[in-house]
Parts: C-alpha cells; sequence; structure tokens
C-alpha cells in the first residue's frame, strides 16, 4: 500500500520566539511510501541533484527511527520525494524531511506510535523542536522541551496577516548560524525577547496586529547571525517602509519573514529590491498559514495526543 504523506514548510522563532515558535506555511512537499525490502528513494524538484537517495536519506532514516522506536525491524521502503520547499533557506525543508519520514512509517505500521511519540522524535532527529512542531501540527506552534518530551500547542493566525518570505538564492547551513550564538545571554536580553514573545502573541491572539512590529524584534539570535547576513538590516528595513507589519529572520536564515496586513506584493518587491542593492539576489512571495500540519493519506487510525489545539 502506498501512503502519501503532505508536510508544510515551516518558519522558526518569528524573531523573539528563539526554538519556541514556528509557523506552518502553505508550500508543501510530499512524499510517497511503500515498504519494502530495501531502501530507494527518488528525488523531484527542490534536492533533486544532491540529496542522499539510499538509507542514508532524511526521510529514510526519519521512517527507520518509527521502526525501532515501535520495535519493529525496518527492511527498507521506496520513497519518492517532490520537494516544493527550498534547501537550506530557513524554511524547514529538513524538519519536513524528518516528519514525512516518521509520519509516513508510522502510518505504514497503523499508527502505533501517537502524536507525540512522533513529534519527540523529530525534535530529537531535528536537534530542536519549533520546525518539527510546526510541521506536524500547523498553525502557529508554541514548543516546550520536558526532559526527552516536547509539549506543544497550536495556535490560530489572525487571517488577515500576510507572510511574505523573501528567499535568497544562497543557501546558509543551520548549523553554522547555530554556531555563531554564544551559550550564555544576559538578563537584560533575556527580558528583551520575553516582553516581545509575550507581546506577539498577545497581538497575534487579539488581532492587535498593529503591535507585530515590536512582537518581531529580537535580541537573542539576529543581531549574532548578521555576519552571515550583513543585508539582514536594510531588507527588515525595506520591508517595513514598504508597509510591513514586522519583520524577521525565518529559522536560521537566510529568508525573511514579513507579517502583512493588505497586499503582500509591493512589500515582496521591496524586499526582493532591498537585497539586490545589497549584491544578493532572491525571490519573494506570499504564503498562507498552514492550519492541517502533515496529513497522509489512507488516514488510518486516529492517534492519540495530549497536545492541545485551541480552536478558534
Ligand atoms: N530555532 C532554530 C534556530 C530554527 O534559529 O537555529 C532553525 O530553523
Amino acid at each position: 500500500m502506498t501512503i502519501e504523506v503532505r508536510v508544510p514548510a515551516t518558519s522558526a522563532n518569528l524573531g523573539p520566539g528563539f526554538d519556541v515558535l514556528g509557523l506552518a506555511l502553505g508550500l508543501y512537499n510530499e512524499i510517497l511510501y511503500e515498504e519494502a525490502d530495501r531502501v530507494a528513494v527518488s528525488v523531484e524538484g527542490e534536492g533533486a541533484e544532491g540529496l542522499d537517495t539510499g538509507a542514508d536519506n532524511v526521510v529514510s532514516r526519519g521512517a527507520r527511527m518509527v521502526y525501532e522506536a515501535a520495535g519493529r525491524r525496518f527492511h527498507g521502503a521506496t520513497i519518492r520525494c517532490i520537494n516544493r520547499i527550498p534547501l537550506a533557506r530557513g524554511l524547514g525543508s529538513s524538519a519536513a524531511a524528518w516528519v514525512g519520514g516518521l509520519v509516513a512509517a508510522n502510518a505504514a505500521l497503523g499508527s502505533l506510535l501517537d502524536r507525540d511519540a512522533v513529534l519527540a522524535l523529530a525534535c530529537r532527529a531535528e536537534g530542536h523542536p519549533d520546525n518539527v512542531a510546526a510541521a506536524l501540527l500547523g498553525g502557529l506552534t508554541v514548543s516546550c522541551a520536558v526532559g526527552q518530551r516536547v509539549v506543544a500547542v497550536s495556535l490560530p493566525v489572525p487571517a488577515e496577516v500576510t507572510w511574505v518570505v523573501l528567499v535568497p538564492e544562497a543557501q546558509s547551513s543551520t548549523r553554522e548560524a547555530r554556531a555563531l550564538l554564544p551559550s550564555t545571554v544576559s538578563r537584560v536580553d533575556a527580558v528583551f525577547n520575553l516582553q516581545r514573545m509575550g507581546l506577539l502573541l498577545a497581538a497575534l491572539g487579539t488581532g492587535q496586529t498593529d503591535l507585530l512590529g515590536l512582537g518581531m524584534e529580537d535580541r537573542l539570535h539576529q543581531p549574532q547571525r548578521l555576519p552571515l547576513f550583513p543585508w539582514m538590516e536594510t531588507v527588515r528595513r525595506a520591508a517595513l517602509e514598504a508597509g510591513a507589519l514586522g519583520c524577521a529572520l525565518s529559522g536560521a536564515g537566510p529568508s525573511l519573514l514579513a507579517a502583512v496586513r493588505g497586499a503582500a506584493e509591493p512589500v515582496g518587491r521591496a524586499m526582493e529590491q532591498a537585497l539586490r542593492r545589497a549584491g544578493g539576489a532572491g525571490r519573494a512571495f506570499g504564503l498562507p498559514v498552514d492550519t492541517a500540519g502533515a496529513t497522509w493519506n489512507p488516514a488510518g487510525p486516529s492517534p492519540v495526543s495530549v497536545s492541545k489545539e485551541v480552536e478558534t
């Protein structure tokens, strides 16, 4: 039986919510998965040249993790990846691959693992919970690591906000962007981010979207990552001047995420132009929020979860 999985792109942090917040976006990778007696992976679209097509492929590694966690022997799978999420741009392509492999294999096993177990495995594989939680649950997710577990809540996002992503042509490694971060922070900076993140969630929760500019400010990772993305402040300012409510680095970069009320196009164009003036190149486009998270077909039994989803 072929399992079809769809996993959304994700933008982590939204400024102050480093390793906490994730936003699922309506841009999807698809995976067709069938159990087999060896691993064979084919990749179409993003990463078609370059991604591993054997047992080291991340989707296949995710599948193997599920079998091991469920106490089953993994023989292999035929996996077809149709990739639309750009790689190494801060849009959660690796989270989508882990989550896709985990969800596909779990569906093949009749959902032996519940959703929280899948989330915990995804977080262990990815190293931080924000992208994988949003990829699995959809919406705007708040993640909290509790030992080996992750408690995640998916929140609704005001429909009047459009999210514009600027995707530079140049790739960037998350590992490198994390290596730039100091292991301790000052209390002043910690409080700065706590206040912004609280305000961001309050602004989105109450629809006071005028507060997003303040709520998307950060001191814990963006200034430290400027050496990798020296154009970041110029492009962020261009987005705000063109009418964006707020703008932040998407995950570990290099993409930027802008929140817009009204037309996305002028903001996207201003961001592209500012990046070009700074010597770079990239493409900006608006994306809706994905509210479903990872879905699969045939769906099988509904996995049980202790994570809460807040209804609109
Ligand atoms: N929170 C992570 C980081 C997201 O900023 O390093 C990586 O996509």
